[in-house]
């Protein structure tokens, strides 16, 4: 195949640049994975109303959230273990987020450690800075961090702290993983780190690994392990306390759930089901997004995971009424095939389509794009 020009075609050539075992956990979802494909297919059921003779000739995809400025509305989703994809892992996706101007959310069970990590995507920055002004810009969307509490508080409040010396500007809360879902593909592999990789940011803390489990994932066993089930809302409050970042609740799909989140302090919310991973059966995020957007989003940006394949996907879920949207899987394809220029691909693939799609619905900046432009069939 000559040079992907779509995010499915990236998904396509990606099986021959993995292991079959990271291949299984990457593109797998929770027991019959009905979440996964209603992911897909529930952005499929929704029609677009463009708008015509509209001047398009200029159009802006900038985005405030959080006080903070985004070229695109497109973040990269938090996910584990990317060095399975390419030995810079992590290293190479902040690279490329940061030349397309994506903010990349870096996940506790990274294979790099943060604070690789966030020096990372600042230096591929200020390079693009250099060459666009002669001079080093400051970096203009720092990282956001994703993360597990784990039972040992300690821990888990140490790695906020190094979150945020690390210079990361937000942190995601999951909130639907108090167990891991099981995946069983990864079940069948037994699924555990090959021999040189770790869990960066725990392994030098701790010791902490993903065991080998007999007839197990060893992801889900680490998980029972040591991932803290007991959390709560008061929990979210504890984070609060004890870091000056805003905290997103990542996982949500009630509005009842979002407005708690508002009450116990949550300064965004991500309307998520974890890429179909975890409840088997759990209603597509898109389908949500209305509920969750109609309970807080006068007071609260929305974004939204899962599924995210086309400009137009973007396009529906802003229109929605989400702030921005987070693309999981399809990093990891464009990481596979091509490490840091796979990974800037699918995501200016993205963006090329947002920018189409908007001045094909007669949208010239993100504001424009509003609730009309969808039908949702019934
Ligand atoms: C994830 N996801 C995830 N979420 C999270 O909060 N912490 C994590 O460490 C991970 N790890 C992870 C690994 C892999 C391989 C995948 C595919 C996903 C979930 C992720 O952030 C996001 O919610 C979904 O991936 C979005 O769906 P799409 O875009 O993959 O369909
Ligand atoms: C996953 C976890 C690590 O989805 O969030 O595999």
């Amino acid at each position: 195949m000559n040079q992907p020009i779509n995010l499915f075609e990236y998904e396509a050539l990606a099986p021959q640049y993995l292991s079959p075992m990271a291949l299984d956990y990457y593109a797998s979802g929770a027991w019959d994975e009905v979440t996964l494909r209603d992911n897909r297919a529930a952005f499929e059921q929704i029609k677009l109303r463009p708008r015509m003779l509209v001047d398009v000739s200029q159009r802006d995809l900038s985005t405030q959230i959080l006080d903070q400025s985004l070229p695109i509305p497109i973040l990269v989703a938090p996910m584990a273990f990317q060095c399975l994809a390419n030995p810079e892992g992590e290293l190479a996706t902040a690279r490329a987020a940061a030349e397309v101007g994506a903010i990349m959310v870096l996940s506790t069970m990274s294979t790099k450690p943060l604070e690789a990590v966030a020096l990372a995507g600042k230096h591929r920055q200020q390079e693009k800075g250099k060459k666009a002004e002669g001079e080093q810009t400051d970096i203009q969307n720092p990282s956001w961090f994703q993360l597990y509490v784990h039972r040992d508080r300690t821990l888990t409040r140490r790695l906020v702290e190094r979150a945020e010396a690390a210079g990361f500007s937000a942190l995601c809360l999951t909130v639907d993983a108090p167990v891991l879902g099981c995946r069983e593909r990864d079940r069948r592999n037994q699924f555990t780190l090959p021999v040189g990789m770790e869990l960066a940011n725990l392994a030098t803390m701790t010791g902490l690994e993903i065991p080998k489990t007999a007839g197990e994932s060893g992801l889900l066993s680490y998980f029972a392990q040591q991932i803290d089930p007991t959390l709560t809302w008061r929990d979210l409050e504890w984070l609060q306390s004890i870091t000056t970042l805003p905290v997103l609740v990542k996982g949500i799909l009630r509005g009842d759930d979002a407005l708690k989140a508002l009450d116990h302090g949550a300064k965004g919310i991500i309307v998520s089901n974890h890429g179909g991973r975890q409840l088997d059966s759990a209603i597509a995020s898109i389908d949500a997004l209305p509920e969750v957007v109609a309970a807080v989003g006068n007071h609260l940006p929305v974004l939204i995971d899962g599924g995210i394949r086309r400009g137009t996907d973007v396009l529906k879920a802003l229109a929605l009424g989400a702030s921005a949207v987070l693309v999981g899987r399809p990093v990891l394809w464009g990481l596979a095939v091509a490490g840091v220029a796979g990974v800037r691909h699918v995501l200016q693939l993205l963006r090329d389509e947002l920018d189409i799609a908007m001045a094909l619905s007669g949208c010239t900046k993100v504001k424009d794009i509003d609730r009309s432009l969808v039908k949702i069939k019934d």
